[in-house]
């Protein structure tokens, strides 16, 4: 772990760097959420947005999205490159949130644990996301089962400290997340075949269907990222 990843400034930088290759690529966190989003779900907000093309892409299928991240440089690009969501975008620290008790029926983060080795910040994070959220929070993280993906990033890491991150087991994450939540549901993340899906046809409703469809038998050692959805109530 690079102790940068918790610095807002190096992000700022760094998403000066690299947002154009984020935004090259689908929202796949939008439509990994949306092929398990439980009914009733209106108001959501993201933690850690770094592009925002999640957020961006979630208030343009209608839900009322608010996305956040620390580094201001983060933000500023976001507000520039979706204006029609300026205001949904915000600086905020994860763990201390300007928002009231249980805002969101449901917040959600997309590679924001995997920048801490320090359990204490990520309980930190965890508490705040729970007290914000009313009903379900997700947090998806880098998946450690998949061998090939953790050698690819220590292969990156060498030159860049944006792929030096933590990777998570399934039972590590499940605990970390086990004292706020009333049940924890593990869900894939990231298949080769759901990616091309998502890149290829854009069609929400037809990623869905395949993903539904098809989860339950991808293999957790192929997949890239764990998303964990914590039940609130
Ligand atoms: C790997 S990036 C997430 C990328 C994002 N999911 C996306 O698809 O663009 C991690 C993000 O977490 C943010 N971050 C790290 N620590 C944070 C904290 N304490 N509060 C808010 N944001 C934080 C960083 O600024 C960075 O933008």
């Amino acid at each position: 772990m690079h102790e940068d990843l918790a610095n807002p400034h190096w992000w700022s930088n760094a998403w000066l760097k690299h947002y154009r290759r984020y935004m090259s690529q689908p929202s796949y966190q939008a439509y990994y959420l949306y092929c398990v989003l439980p009914k009733g779900v209106g108001t959501i907000l993201e933690l850690g947005a770094g592009s925002f093309r999640d957020v961006a892409q979630l208030n343009k299928w209608g839900y009322h999205c608010i996305g956040t991240d620390f580094a201001t440089q983060a933000v500023e690009i976001a507000r520039k490159l979706y204006p029609r969501w300026a205001q949904c975008f915000q600086v905020e620290d994860a763990t201390a949130l300007s928002f009231g008790s249980e805002m969101f029926d449901l917040s959600y983060h997309n590679g924001l644990l995997v920048c801490f080795n320090d359990n204490s910040m990520i309980e930190r994070i965890l508490q705040e996301q729970r007290r914000v959220t009313r009903r379900w929070m997700v947090c998806t993280v880098h998946n450690a089962l998949n061998s090939s993906l953790k050698c690819q990033f220590a292969e990156k890491a060498k030159h860049d400290p944006l792929y030096q991150i933590r990777f998570f087991e399934p039972d590590e994450i499940t605990e970390l997340m086990r004292s706020l939540c009333s049940r924890i549901d593990l869900y894939p993340f990231g298949s080769l075949w759901c990616n091309r899906l998502i890149k290829y046809s854009r069609n929400r409703f037809l990623v869905r269907w395949y993903y539904r469809l098809t989860y339950r038998i991808w293999q957790w050692e192929t997949c890239e990222r764990i998303m964990a959805v914590g039940w609130l109530e």
